[in-house]
């Protein structure tokens, strides 16, 4: 029994409970969220007043709290009241306007739908939702293959509240304009995390997912300022995570700064969003930096007209910010011989060397 000899027992694992680490948790408390929460429920307060709601356009880079803040609102509105029906809708699976009704009848506890066309679920949604009001979350809006969902919503939902939610802050205006007239949306800007805030939702997060008194603090301060450097707060629960198994993997009782060492060397791509989200034109720009990476954008740009790109000088400025939004990529202003410039640097190699 050498083998298992050295290895930690039941009872001394360095995990509590992993669950309290994955990415779809939802903690009972929000550090940080509180204004942001309050627009939500400003929102949806004249839905209460039996009046309809207002719309909210949400934005802010990955990993800093959306989702999580929506649901959160939605959760505190169901454990309120039964008036307002809560939908929440993730574009990136449901991204067509049959699939979105779909989704929403399911929700409603429609059963035997399978053969229903996109008419007939509407008329299912209208049925039930004009009898009450609605507030509709529709999350990752930047995936969505189809729209008219939203026009349809717009003109036969009597009482509602629309909220959309992206990275990107350019989907709106790439929106149909008969959507964004009826939608007339408030804007809510999601900023990013202070390097203390991220402190303190990490903190509460390792009490929960770990047994007390086995993270050495030094350790525990590297993986708050790598996950600070990135802004996604994903990053910082995955090098708990992965610090956590080296350091059991070595039988070790606490978890050092060697283990978040080793952790960070396996940051790679696989906690950025998968390219496939991104449209042709925006993924052949990505190639491109990828192959420049540390070039000057406007080296960048050269390239690409060589390559036939048709894009404005401006234009391609705005889809590399684009690229940026998604952390796709990471830019950094320089100063050289020639004036100022920005440098442009595909994120998983940089990520790689700085680690
Ligand atoms: N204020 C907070 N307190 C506790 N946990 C948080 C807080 N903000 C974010 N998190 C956690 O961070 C992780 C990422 O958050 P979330 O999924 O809401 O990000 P997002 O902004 O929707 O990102 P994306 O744009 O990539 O969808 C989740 O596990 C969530 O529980
Ligand atoms: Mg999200």
């Amino acid at each position: 029994m050498s083998l298992f000899k050295d290895m930690l027992k039941s009872g001394e694992s360095l995990f509590r409970d992993t669950v309290f680490l994955s990415y779809d948790f939802q903690p009972k408390i929000l550090h940080g969220r509180e204004n942001e929460q309050q627009r939500f429920a400003v929102a949806i307060r004249p839905l209460l007043q039996g009046h309809s709601g207002r719309n909210l356009f949400v934005y802010g880079a990955p990993g800093i709290g959306k989702t999580t803040a929506c649901k959160h609102v939605l959760r505190e509105l169901q454990e309120t009241t039964e008036e307002v029906v809560p939908i929440y809708i993730n574009c990136w699976k449901e991204n067509t306007t049959f699939k979105v009704f779909y989704k929403i009848c399911e929700d409603l506890g429609y059963k035997f739908i399978q053969s229903k066309k996109t008419p007939e679920l509407l008329t299912l949604i209208k049925n039930k939702l004009n009898k009450s009001s609605a507030v509709f979350i529709f999350d990752e809006i930047d995936k969505l293959e189809e729209t008219d969902f939203l026009y349809t919503l717009l003109e036969d939902i009597y009482r509602k509240s629309i909220f959309l939610i992206t990275n990107y802050r350019d989907s709106y205006s790439e929106m149909d304009e008969r959507i964004r007239s009826r939608l007339n949306p408030e804007f809510l800007c999601f900023r990013a995390y202070n390097e203390s805030e991220i402190a303190e939702i990490l903190k509460q997060r390792r009490e929960y997912a770990f047994a007390p008194h086995c993270w050495d603090e030094e350790a525990f301060k590297e993986v708050v300022e790598k996950c600070a450097e990135t802004n996604d707060l994903r990053t910082g629960l995955y090098l708990m995570r992965e610090a956590g198994n080296i350091a059991e993997d070595k039988s070790s009782r606490k978890i050092n700064v060697e283990h978040v060492a080793l952790a960070c060397k396996k940051v790679d791509e696989s906690f950025l969003k998968p390219k496939e989200g991104l449209d042709e034109e925006l993924q052949l720009l990505l190639d491109l930096v990828k192959d420049k990476s540390g070039s000057r954008i406007g080296d960048i740009y050269a390239a690409y007209q060589v390559m036939g790109g048709e894009l404005s000088y401006k234009s391609f400025q705005r889809r590399i910010l684009k690229l940026q939004d998604g952390r796709y990529i990471s830019t950094e202003k320089s100063t050289g011989l020639e004036g100022n410039t920005t440098l442009v640097h595909y994120a998983a190699e940089k990520k790689l060397t700085e680690f």
